[in-house]
This record gives C-alpha cells, sequence and structure tokens, in this order.
C-alpha cells in the first residue's frame, strides 16, 4: 500500500518521549533502546519538504533537546554509579545508531514538499565520482593543442626493452648519454641480450621507433605516458613522471616547422603573449637539437615580481622557463626503420619532449612535485 506521504504534519506520530528510567539492568536497557528506536523506525515515513526535514532531524539530534540529549540526560547522567560503564557504552553505540537512522532518512526522503517519499522517477543519490587529476587534465591539454595540427595519439609499453629505451634512439651501448636518464631496470635480465633486457623506460622516446615501425611516412604522433628514473623524491623530482613526447615525419620537414609548431602549441598552452627561444642542446637521437625556453608566464619575463622587487621564483629571476627539448630526427634514428619507408635520403622530421607533472606544476602554481602523488582529497579537491 503507498504510504500517504503527503499527510499534514499533525498526523505524523510523535507519541516517543524519552522515559526516565528506574531500572538500569541491561535487559531494562535494551528494551528502552528497542523501543527507541522502533519509534524512531516509523517517524521518517511522512517526511516531505524542508521544514519536515529539518524538524525531524532536530526532534533527534538538536543538541538543544534533542532525543539524542535527553537520553544523555535521563539515561546516563541518571544512571546509578555502578551502572554508568554499561549505560554509557550502550548510549553511545545507539547515538551512532540513530545518528545514521536519520541521516539514511533525510537522504531518501525528497527536499520538496509535495512528493513522495521514495519516488523511482527522480534521478539517483548522486555519488563523487572524483575529478580528472592535474596531471591528467594538463596532459589533455597538451594532446589537444597537437589534435588541432592533425596529430594523432600513439603509446607503448612502460616496461621497456633496452633496445627501444637507448639502442635504436642512438645511444649506443656504454655511451655517456645513457647516464643522464638513471635507469632503473629489471633484475635477472643478465643472461639476455642487452638489446632485449628490460627496464622501466625513462622516456618516452621508444613510442617514436616503435610507432613509426608500425607505420609509414607522413607520421605525426603524440605519445603521453609514464616514464621512470631512479631519481630519490623531493619537491622536484619523483621515480614515477609523466612525458608527452612529438613526432612529424615528411618530406622536406625543417626546423622552421618545427619551431613554428612550437611556438603555435606554446602560445596555444600558455596565452598569446608568451615568447619562445630556441638554446643548442645535445640529445642522441636528434641532430641539432635544442632546448626550447617560454618567456616567463607568472612575471612576464621581467625576472621581477609585484612591485617590482620581489624575485620571480618559476622562472629563478631570469624571465625563461626551460619546457622541453626537441630537434630534427637523426639520421642514424631512421636507419632503424628504414625498411618501414624511413630513408634519410628522402624524409625528414622533427620531435620534442616534455614533462607533464613540471608544466602542470607552472600552471597551477604548485612549488612541491609530490603534491600530485600524495593522494591526499584536500589536495585534489581544489581541482574539481
Ligand atoms: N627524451 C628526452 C628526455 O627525456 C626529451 C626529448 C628531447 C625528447 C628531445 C625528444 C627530443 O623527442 O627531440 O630527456
Amino acid at each position: 500500500m503507498k504510504k500517504n506521504a503527503n499527510a499534514p504534519s499533525e498526523e505524523i506520530n510523535l507519541a516517543y518521549t524519552v522515559p526516565k528510567l528506574k531500572d538500569f539492568s541491561p535487559a531494562a536497557l535494551d528494551k528502552a533502546v528497542e523501543k527507541l528506536l522502533a519509534a524512531l523506525d516509523k517517524e521518517p515515513v511522512a517526511l516531505t519538504g524542508e521544514d519536515q526535514r529539518k524538524a525531524f532531524r532536530d526532534r533527534w539530534l538538536a543538541r538543544k533537546d534533542g532525543i539524542l540529549m535527553q537520553v544523555n540526560e535521563l539515561w546516563l547522567k541518571a544512571a546509578p554509579k555502578e551502572a554508568k560503564r554499561e549505560v554509557g557504552q550502550r548510549v553511545n553505540k545507539l547515538k551512532a545508531e540513530v545518528e545514521a537512522k536519520v541521516e539514511a532518512a533525510l537522504a531518501m526522503a525528497p527536499a520538496t514538499k509535495g512528493e513522495s517519499a521514495i519516488d523511482i522517477s527522480l534521478p539517483g543519490i548522486r555519488r563523487p565520482i572524483g575529478a580528472e587529476h592535474p596531471i591528467i587534465r594538463t596532459q589533455n591539454e597538451i594532446i589537444a593543442v597537437f589534435r588541432n595540427l592533425g596529430y594523432s595519439v600513439a603509446e607503448g609499453p612502460v616496461i621497456e626493452t633496452d633496445y627501444y629505451n637507448f639502442e635504436a634512439l642512438n645511444f649506443p651501448p656504454n655511451h655517456p648519454a645513457r647516464d643522464t636518464q638513471d635507469t632503473l631496470f629489471i633484475a635477472g635480465q643478465e643472461s639476455k641480450p642487452r638489446r632485449e633486457q628490460l627496464l622501466l623506460r625513462t622516456h618516452t622516446s621508444p613510442v617514436q621507433i616503435r610507432t613509426m615501425e608500425k607505420m609509414k611516412p607522413p607520421l605525426r604522433i603524440l605519445v603521453p605516458g609514464k616514464v621512470h628514473r631512479n631519481d630519490p623524491p623531493d619537491a622536484s623530482h619523483s621515480p614515477m613522471f609523466h612525458q608527452v613526447e612529438g613526432l612529424a615525419v615528411d618530406t622536406k620537414i625543417t626546423f622552421g616547422d618545427l619551431k613554428g609548431t612550437l611556438d603555435h602549441a606554446m602560445k596555444a598552452l600558455f596565452g598569446s603573449d608568451v615568447k619562445t627561444s630556441f638554446r643548442p642542446s645535445f640529445f642522441p637521437f636528434t641532430e641539432p637539437s635544442a632546448e626550447m625556453f617560454v618567456s616567463c608566464f607568472v612575471c612576464g619575463g621581467s625576472g621581477k615580481r609585484g612591485d617590482g622587487n620581489a624575485p620571480c621564483r618559476p622562472c629563478k629571476q631570469t624571465g625563461w622557463i626551460e619546457i622541453l627539448g626537441c630537434g630534427m630526427v637523426d639520421p642514424n634514428v631512421f636507419e632503424f626503420v628504414k625498411h618501414n619507408g624511413y630513408d634519410p635520403e628522402k624524409i625528414s622530421g622533427f620531435a620534442f619532449g616534455m614533462g607533464v607533472d613540471r608544466i602542470a606544476m607552472l600552471k597551477y602554481g604548485l612549488d612541491d612535485l609530490q603534491l600530485f602523488f600524495q593522494g591526499d582529497v584536500r589536495f585534489l579537491q581544489q581541482f574539481v
């Protein structure tokens, strides 16, 4: 039978009042608790509208004279000394139970007047499902910029072979450039040939090779993903972090294409005012190689903040922030995938790689990288 949920509040049976106890024996207490809970179970049936919800809540939970408060006064405080312990335990348990029942009843009851207590046509109770992590959000923003330029997304394994992580990227065995990427090797691989030995990829660059093995030129890909290095965690290092790699291969790709593409991408990411600057660098898999800087979007490139005297921290007062490594794909790299149409005599390309975590820190003005990985909801809720 459908309960009459629209009954005016006078009809709600509020017969229950907290009795004074004479008998404090466990059996008597059980009985009293049972009666109280039975009364509570009956009451919320006709809860409709905000006024009734509040009245119901107050009647049971109000600090001033709510039923739980009366229980405290009439049962616990009135109990003789030798029964206090027993009564206290029961009252505590009862409190938790009453609170849970009241909250549950309120969650079930519609907030607006005139709706039935359970209306299956209403949307369900919304449960918090979290939000995009700031690193993933930043990663997706970067991807969106390049998607608009015709890049597609490629991915590869986090556990990688020495061949893809180093050798095919023109890091020969024992080349000192390997030392710049302090590598976490998987144990027990010594009996395998070096190129098959497994490690945690130190960068997303191996996906350049993996993709060129599968797809013929022309190619424009973006590779987001996790990478690992043997760096102890501190405010700016983490043994696990995220990169986004880019690769464009076609006939007649020039360094001008690289500069134009990356300059556009930085303006899209950080605002149309930012300037970019390229400085010579070295990576085994690009030639020439460069590091790209963007003018500091915090201080506008002046290196100073506020009234003109406070030092700007993100750019260390230089006015420039290093954002990525890039360069023209080294012909030696194409040699490893020549069989799939990548003849360095006929095609050329550029590549770049950036640290997503660092960019997210800059974007959100954070000074401690570890905040991203500690899973503290109070931190994460700021990004909802
Ligand atoms: N893989 C490099 C690193 O992790 C970053 C990088 C530099 C990627 C230059 C590139 C590039 O694609 O062209 O340090």
